[in-house]
C-alpha cells in the first residue's frame, strides 16, 4: 500500500490543493537510510525501536566521512586550514541547531553528550546554585530516569523537595493537580516534552505559563519530541530545552542542551578545562563566554557535524506530511491492536506520538521482544528507564514498537503477524 492511499488523504481530499496534506514518499525516504535494507534471521528488518535510537540516512554517513577524511582537527584552537574547516563547520551546526530550536541565539545552544548530560547541567550548575533548603522541585510522574536521579541528587545535596505531578491510568500529566502543586517554594519544574515508555505528549507551553507566575524556571526534556516536529523554544517559552542527536537521525554521544541566555549566563561552568576558560593562573581563573562556558576539554566535533546535516536532511522533506505518515502508522497499529486478542496498550493519552507501548497477555514483554526479534522485528522491552510510571501501573515492563516516519504500513501489519506468531508459540 502507498503512503498516499491513507485515511489521511481521503479526510483531506476535498479540501483546496493548498490546504492538503502532500503524500509522505516513504519509499524515497527509506532508500536514503541504507541500515534499513538487511535481513535479519533471514527476514526483512523491520525497525521499530526509534524511541531508543534512530537510524541515520546516507547524508550523514557522508558527512561524517568527509569530516575524517578531510577536515579532521580540533576546533578553535589550530593556526592551519584543517581546523579553520572543522571550526567552521562545528559553528555552522550550532547555527543549525539554533534555527532547528528557533532559540534567540547560537550562543544559547551548548553542545552536551545527549539529553541525560544536559539535564545533568542544569541540575548541578543551574539547580545547585538556587536550591535552599525547603525549595521545591517538580517532576511527573512519567519521567525519564534522567529527568528524575539528577533532581534527586540535587535536591539531597540542597535539602529541597521533589514533588511528582500525577499521570492517570491513560498516561496523561494531571494538569489541575500540577497547578495545585505550585507555590511560591517551587523553584523549578522539570519535564518530559513526550514520554519515551507511553507516547504521552505533554502541554509544555501551557505548563511554562503557570511555572513562570510563581517564577519558577522551566526544563523540557525533549528526547523524544524532536524526531516528530520543529520544536519552538521561544513559543513554548521554556528556560532550558534538552535532546540528543542520536534519536534525530545523527550520531551517538552528542547531544545540546538550550538555555536563555541570562540564565546560561548567571550559572557557573559545568566542568573545568581547556576551552571553557578565559585566562587560568593560580591567583584565579576567568571563565570563556557562552556557549564555550559549558564546553570544557575537545568536544564531539564530527558529532555535532553529523547533527547539522541531520537537520538539513529533515529540513528537506516535508514536516507536515511527515507528521501525517506518523499518525497514519500510529492508528494503523492501535486499529490492529485493538482487533488483537491478549493485547493491552499502555499509554493512551490523547495527544500522543508513534510510540505503542503494550503487554501480551501471558508473555512476558522480554520473550516478547526476542520471538519478534527471531522474525526480523526490532522493538524495546523493558522498564524503558522510566520505573515510576511502571510501578504506578503494576507491570515489570512493556514492549514498545516506536515508528518514524521511514516505517511503513506494511511493518506496521507485519509486527502484528508477527505477534500472531508469537502467540502460537507461548
Ligand atoms: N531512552 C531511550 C529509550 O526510551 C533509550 O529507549
Amino acid at each position: 500500500m502507498k503512503a498516499s492511499d491513507t485515511s489521511e488523504d481521503i479526510a483531506t481530499s476535498h479540501l483546496p490543493e493548498e490546504n492538503q496534506i502532500k503524500p509522505f514518499d516513504v519509499a524515497a525516504v527509506r532508500a536514503d537510510f541504507p541500515i534499513l535494507h538487511q535481513k535479519i534471521n533471514g527476514k526483512s528488518l523491520v525497525y521499530l525501536d526509534n524511541a531508543a535510537t534512530t537510524q541515520k540516512p546516507q547524508s550523514v554517513l557522508d558527512v561524517l566521512h568527509h569530516y575524517y577524511s578531510l577536515d579532521n582537527a580540533n576546533v578553535h584552537r589550530g593556526a592551519h586550514q584543517l581546523s579553520d574547516r572543522a571550526t567552521e563547520s562545528f559553528e555552522n551546526a550550532r547555527r543549525k541547531v539554533q534555527r532547528f530550536l528557533n532559540a534567540a541565539k547560537p550562543q544559547e545552544i551548548i553542545w552536551s553528550k545527549g539529553t541525560t548530560e544536559s539535564i545533568n547541567m542544569v541540575a548541578h550548575c543551574y539547580g545547585k546554585s538556587v536550591l535552599t533548603a525547603g525549595d521545591e522541585v517538580i517532576v511527573s510522574a512519567m519521567e525519564h530516569h534522567s529527568n528524575i536521579v539528577p533532581w534527586q541528587m540535587v535536591c539531597e545535596q540542597t535539602g529541597a523537595h521533589l514533588k511528582v505531578i500525577p499521570v492517570n491510568a491513560d498516561g496523561e500529566l494531571q494538569f489541575d493537580e500540577y497547578v495545585s502543586l505550585l507555590n511560591e517554594r517551587t523553584k523549578i519544574v522539570s519535564v518530559v516534552h513526550v514520554s519515551n515508555a507511553l507516547g504521552s505528549v505533554n502541554p509544555i507551553k501551557a505548563i511554562a505559563e503557570k511555572a513562570h507566575e510563581v517564577g519558577a524556571k522551566v526544563v523540557v526534556d525533549g528526547a523524544q519530541a524532536v524526531a516528530h516536529w520543529n520544536v519552538d523554544v521561544q513559543d513554548l517559552d521554556c528556560d532550558f530545552y534538552a535532546f540528543s542527536g542520536h534519536k534525530l537521525f545523527a550520531p551517538t554521544g552528542i547531544g545540546v542542551l538550550y538555555g536563555k541566555q541570562e540564565l546560561l549566563e548567571a550559572m557557573p561552568p559545568y566542568q573545568g578545562g581547556g576551552e571553557m576558560i578565559e585566562k587560568v593562573s593560580f591567583a584565579g581563573t576567568t571563565y570563556n563566554e557562552l556557549p564555550y562556558k559549558f564546553e570544557a576539554g575537545t568536544p564531539h566535533i564530527a558529532g555535532a557535524i553529523g547533527l547539522g546535516a541531520a537537520i538539513d536532511y529533515l529540513d528537506s522533506l516535508d514536516r507536515q506530511a511527515m507528521a501525517s505518515h506518523e499518525a497514519d502508522l500510529l492508528s494503523r497499529a492501535q486499529a490492529l491492536a485493538a482487533s488483537c486478542d491478549g493485547i493491552e496498550l499502555v499509554g493512551v493519552a490523547k495527544d500522543k506520538v508513534s510510540v505503542m507501548s503494550f503487554l501480551l497477555e501471558g508473555a512476558h514483554p522480554q520473550d516478547v521482544g526476542m520471538l519478534l526479534d527471531q522474525q526480523g522485528i526490532a522493538v524495546r522491552t523493558g522498564h524503558h528507564c522510566a520505573m515510576p510510571i511502571m510501578e504506578q501501573y503494576k507491570i515489570p515492563g512493556t514492549v514498545r514498537a516506536s515508528f518514524t516516519f521511514y516505517n511503513t504500513l506494511e511493518e506496521v501489519e507485519a509486527l502484528f503477524t508477527g505477534i500472531e506468531k508469537v502467540k502460537t508459540f507461548l
